[in-house]
């Protein structure tokens, strides 16, 4: 089978998952967390090079002030687990989005773990937080069009290229696999430009309840898609 070098994951449905057991959405968030800590060692395991996880957007800030308490709390308490997960697996972790919004220790945190995991190769984690595609290719063009203003380039001399090496994701190859649980058919601002050539994988699944045996299912139905433009490599 075709493992996918790069796979980006919309962690969706904490909320719908905890309802359905009569619990509060925080408990599904909870979950889903412990979930992503397995899920980042069984794509390891399967031989996964790139994870990338979207767990807020620009747009989450808009929920219920207990609820993005709720999610910050994980975040402190996640970002430290991570040093250990980065140690134990040779993970270099990653983080995309604004993190400017973030309380400063929340902001630390994040520094820390990049700056401890920078050197692991054996697989690269890109967490989105506060991240927004909108956000991160203004961000970009905003540092081209500075340069241009500067006189260091001309508007003809932008390319694709150039866009690319000031997004987030900078010197990460493209998702081959995108993959969404919980039934919703949509990108919701992650990813966008990164995504042009991705393999979309839906799933009914809420995100708890996302194992292994679901990974290999979408990883599966990627290698059952005729693809044109490459990007993978063999198991
Ligand atoms: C989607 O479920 C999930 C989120 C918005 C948050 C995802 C966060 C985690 C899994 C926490 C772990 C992540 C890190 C990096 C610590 P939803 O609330 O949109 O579910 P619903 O659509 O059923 O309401």
């Amino acid at each position: 089978m075709t493992i996918p070098n790069h796979v980006a994951i919309i962690l969706d449905g904490n909320g719908r998952w905890a309802k359905a057991k009569g619990m509060p959405r925080s408990y599904g968030h909870i979950r889903g967390c412990e979930n992503l800590e397995t899920i980042v060692e069984e794509a390891k395991d399967i031989g996964i090079r790139y994870l990338s996880v979207y767990a807020f957007s620009t747009e989450n800030w808009k929920r219920s002030r207990d609820e993005v308490e709720t999610l910050m709390k994980l975040f402190r308490s996640y970002l430290k687990k991570c040093l250990k997960i980065a140690e134990h697996n040779q993970i270099c972790f990653r983080v995309i989005g604004d993190p400017s919004a973030f309380d400063a220790d929340i902001q630390k945190s994040i520094r820390t773990l990049e700056d401890f995991s920078r050197e692991f190769k054996e697989m690269h984690v890109q967490l989105a937080l506060n991240y927004g595609s909108r956000d991160e290719v203004t961000r970009s063009v905003r540092s081209l069009a500075q340069d241009v203003a500067e006189g260091k380039i001309r508007p003809e001399d932008i390319t694709s290229e150039m866009i690319s090496s000031r997004l987030d994701t900078a010197g990460i190859p493209d998702p081959d696999l995108l993959i969404r649980t919980s039934g919703e058919l949509r990108l919701s601002n992650f990813l966008m430009w990164q995504l042009a050539y991705t393999e979309f994988y839906f799933t009914d699944v809420h995100w708890p309840d996302f194992d292994r045996k679901e990974l290999l299912k979408a990883i599966e139905a990627y290698n059952n898609r005729d693809r044109r433009y490459g990007g993978v490599k063999e198991a």
